[in-house]
């Protein structure tokens, strides 16, 4: 059940309606995004994690395309920050206008804007020169050329609009705030794995047996997934698992009972491998 410390009858709300309603961006942000100036050390281990695996993906693994679609994106650019050197254009999406909104902020460098310049600087570390991130900001603000409302719950997450597929999806921490089951959770995968072109990437971050987080006053319910869960779920939807790394942390009760984040590389097999069963096991 999707629970809201700030709702009075829970049970009667969607989990789409808590997040309309409760999802706090600037909270969320102090909370998880504060990079160095994080409430619990884990947070940034988690982060460092999370950044440095998307940078040996894009950097140094060689997934790069045309067009990057972000699911979910929350009020968040610091996952698109080594994606932005890799694709041409960067369409970032998220249920919420208010995290719509704050994105546009910073696209557009509102002096209201969330200050996102530790995780840029850390990144333009890892690609060699920690002094080029006002030219990276400025280059991920190029990319990324559309922020649309999607719905994971939706078989075209983006209707009606209707979006090509992409080279690559990627979602970080969406599916499983969206889910309040692991059927659902299935669903959304399904759903989200439809926007990758046979051949194209999916690339997941997971909180892994999770069953809340709190973002600002509110508490959000997370469906629980362990790791061979999300791989046969993957598998499932037609892809082959390229790589699942894993991340222990010991984050505090009152932020979340996650006890891992998973960071997992799919390739969507070619029409005719799925068809004719060649898809790997
Ligand atoms: C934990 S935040 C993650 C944000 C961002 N990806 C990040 O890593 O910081 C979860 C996000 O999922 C979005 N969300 C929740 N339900 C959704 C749905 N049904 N479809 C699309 N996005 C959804 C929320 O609005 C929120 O921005």
């Amino acid at each position: 059940m999707f629970c809201g410390l700030q709702g009075t009858m829970e049970g009667d709300f969607t989990g789409k309606e808590m997040y309309h309603l409760n999802f706090d961006p600037k909270g969320y942000f102090n909370m998880y995004k504060s990079f160095g100036l994080s409430v619990s050390p884990g947070n940034d281990e988690r982060l460092r994690f999370i950044l440095e695996r998307l940078h040996k993906t894009f950097a140094l693994d060689g997934i790069r395309g045309d067009t990057l679609i972000d699911i979910g994106s929350g009020p968040s650019i610091y996952q698109l920050l080594s994606a932005c050197e890799s694709f041409k254009e960067i369409i970032a999406s998220d249920l919420l206008e208010k995290n719509r909104e704050e994105m546009q902020k910073w696209l557009k460098k509102d002096p209201e804007a969330f200050d996102w310049t530790p995780m840029v600087k850390y990144v333009c570390q890892l690609e060699g020169d920690r002094e080029t991130w006002p030219e990276k900001q400025e280059k991920l603000r190029r990319t990324v050329k559309q922020v649309l409302k999607c719905d994971v719950t939706l078989a075209n997450p983006f209707h009606p609009l209707v979006v090509p597929p992409a080279d690559c999806v990627l979602s970080s921490c969406c599916l499983e705030g969206a889910s309040k089951d692991f059927p659902a959770y299935r669903s959304a995968l399904k759903n989200v794995a439809s926007l990758v072109k046979p051949g194209g990437h999916l690339i997941l971050v997971i909180p892994l047996e999770a069953t809340y987080y709190m973002a600002g006053q509110s508490k959000f319910s997370d469906c629980f997934v362990k790791p061979e869960m999300v791989k046969v779920a993957v598998k499932e939807v037609g892809f082959d698992i390229v790589c699942f790394e894993n991340l222990n942390v010991d984050f505090p009760v009152a932020l979340s009972d996650v006890k891992a984040f998973g960071f997992l590389v799919a390739q969507k097999c070619n029409k005719a491998e799925v068809a004719t069963g060649k898809a790997k096991e």
